[in-house]
């Protein structure tokens, strides 16, 4: 039937996909990509970051983000923004500038603005902010949070809710799948943002996990999350393994994508699941992370794996 068909007959909004501009040349990939029965959501990887869209102050480049959108818009499928305010893949007079918090917040402003304004009325939710702590749930210590401590993020979620009024405004990070420090630091972030009447509707939990080590307490975080009023999805989803693929990692592959699913399908505020690309022919792992891969439902050769089948399990259950 396909992952987005099963997933709305569960009652879920989407099952979607990233995907990136150059893999789009793939005429086999690119008919996959097209098929809305299985992806009825897209995620741009790359082309709609900072530095593909501002790379010099005050000149917007949107070519490679409307492609995405304009395929997007031509399969029906929904759209995530993949972001605005992100650490990585800043533009050097970013990364590298020296700000007054006065320039920076008008330079947030004006990115935020003005990427969001491009595409109103195109996209379902944005990732406002990506990333925003360390693994110990202390602030990054990034050029934003350097200049301008936290405000940086009601700052750019202001004026991402300015520019589109209905896009979904998320913040998105991982290692917050599990209780602890991270999780509890994004929790209070979020908390304060809603008493300060901060504009703010879901938190994505990217989920890059490890075969045989999924969060076991996603469900639990999940619904701390949505107990607020936010609604919450699985961003970026895949489950890499140490090369090479065996039968026993492939079987267990299955089931941890199978628990993962699970848990999204069992929070009625969980809105969808969107793998960090189908197949392993363009996942980001290997060249992340040396020696590890196969990490997506889909082999190099667009053939499904077990992990397919555990993934139509949790959203037929
Ligand atoms: O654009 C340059 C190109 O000019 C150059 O020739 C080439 C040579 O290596 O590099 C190109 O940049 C690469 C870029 O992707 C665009 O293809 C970078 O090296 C490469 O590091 C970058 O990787 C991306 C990564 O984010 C960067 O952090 C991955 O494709 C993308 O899938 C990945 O996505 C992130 C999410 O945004 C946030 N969460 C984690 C996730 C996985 O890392």
């Amino acid at each position: 039937a396909g992952l987005h068909t099963l997933a709305k007959a569960a009652g879920k909004l989407y099952f979607g996909t990233a995907t990136d501009n150059p893999e789009l040349t793939d005429t086999a990939y690119a008919a996959k990509l097209n098929d809305s029965k299985e992806f009825g959501q897209i995620t741009p990887g790359n082309s709609m970051k900072w530095d593909a869209t501002e790379p010099t102050r005050g000149t917007f480049t949107f070519s490679g983000g409307d492609q995405i959108a304009n395929l997007a818009k031509a399969n029906g499928q929904l759209l995530r923004g993949h972001n605005c305010v992100w650490y990585n893949q800043l533009p050097s007079w970013v990364s590298d500038g020296t700000f007054t918090a006065a320039d920076l917040t008008t330079v947030i402003q004006n990115h935020c603005g003005t990427l969001v304004g491009h595409y109103k009325g195109q996209i379902y939710s944005w990732d406002v902010i990506n990333e925003p702590f360390n693994d110990d749930g202390t602030w990054r210590q990034d050029i934003f949070y350097n200049t301008l401590n936290t405000t940086y993020v009601p700052i750019a979620l202001k004026a991402a809710r300015a520019a589109d009024p209905n896009a979904k405004l998320y913040i998105n990070d991982y290692n917050i799948e599990n209780t602890g420090a991270k999780a509890t630091a994004m929790l209070n972030l979020v908390k304060e943002l809603i008493a300060d009447g901060v504009p703010i509707d879901g938190v994505g939990f990217q989920c890059h996990f490890i075969v045989g080590e999924v969060s076991t307490s996603l469900q639990t975080v999940m619904e701390q999350f949505t107990a607020l009023g936010l609604e919450v999805a699985i961003t970026e989803l895949d489950i890499r393994m140490t090369l090479p693929e065996t039968e026993a990692l492939l079987a267990q592959q299955q089931k941890d994508y199978q628990s993962v699913v699970q848990a999204c399908m069992n929070v009625e505020g969980c809105v969808g699941i969107t793998i960090w690309d189908w197949t392993d022919k363009y996942s980001w792992v290997p060249s992340t992370f040396s020696g590890q891969g196969a990490a997506c439902p889909w082999d190099e050769n667009f053939a499904i794996k077990p992990a397919y089948n555990g993934i139509v399990a949790a959203l037929t259950a």
